[in-house]
């Protein structure tokens, strides 16, 4: 299978962290109460399983990341800390094809929704509803557009380290009823000169509240807000209509 992060990886990670500045508090006020185990969804370099730790400091984690390149940036940083390495645990696979705990405290999926398709989907929803623990809970966020509509070239991301620059672009175009493509650009710069660029597209499913809603509710899941509006985040727990 092809690692669509492959050429991005060393950029997504540093620009994934000022967002983290912002999903970090609210991630960790929606987990008050958790004993584990958490599932990482997509863990990407780890920001968020920092969180998770932070915020759960007995649980145990399971950080699933397929792209190998961005599984060796989380797997350095959890095994840079004590804390980490002693109770995360890194599966390499795609979430609907590794191997969870039987029970789950927790399924947290940020950033990476937009993965999965509406097949996909249901069988997370359906994996929530067999094996969330009593109390247990899933945290995720939806990132906008959430209609398969044209983006235009947008700067998202800007990040000096050292000498350096990176910044990051993004424009989308539809492709289908529930899809978009994400073409992205990774550019550097040495002061003013530009020092390198990398192209990557990414195919992101759209998908908005009220539907949302409705493919929990197939699965008897509750959906609630939580967090600061603009963050998008949710919280779902059993007890859907
Ligand atoms: C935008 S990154 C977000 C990373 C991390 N959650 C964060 O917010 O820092 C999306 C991540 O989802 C991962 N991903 C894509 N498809 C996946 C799947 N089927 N199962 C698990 N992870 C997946 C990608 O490899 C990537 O690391």
């Amino acid at each position: 299978m092809t690692d669509e992060y492959e050429r991005s990886a060393e950029f997504v990670d540093v620009m994934l962290a000022p967002p983290w500045a912002a999903l970090g508090p609210p991630l960790s006020a929606a987990l008050r109460g958790i004993t584990g185990p958490v599932v990482d969804v997509g863990a990407g370099g780890g920001h968020g399983t920092r969180v998770i730790a932070e915020a759960l400091p007995e649980a145990e984690i399971v950080a699933v990341e397929p792209s190998p390149a961005l599984r060796s940036v989380l797997l350095s940083r959890v095994s840079e800390s004590a804390r980490l390495r002693d109770r995360v645990t890194v599966l390499p696979e795609h979430l609907l094809e590794a191997t969870l705990p039987d029970r789950l405290g927790a399924v947290v999926a940020m950033n990476v929704l937009g993965h999965f398709d509406a097949a996909g989907r249901q069988a997370i929803w359906a994996m929530l509803a067999d094996r969330l623990l009593p109390g247990g809970r899933a945290v995720l966020n939806l990132q906008p557009p959430a209609e398969p509509v044209a983006v235009p070239e947008t700067r998202f991301a800007d990040v000096r380290i050292g000498r350096r620059r990176y910044e990051g672009w993004g424009r989308a175009e539809p492709a289908g009823p529930d899809s978009i493509i994400w073409d992205m650009t990774y550019r550097t710069y040495d002061g003013d000169r530009p020092a390198g660029e990398v192209a990557a597209h990414y195919r992101w499913w759209v998908l908005d509240e009220r539907r949302l809603k409705e493919e929990l509710g197939e699965h008897g899941l509750a959906l609630s807000p939580t967090g600061p509006a603009e963050a998008g985040m949710y919280v779902i727990e059993r007890g859907g209509a």
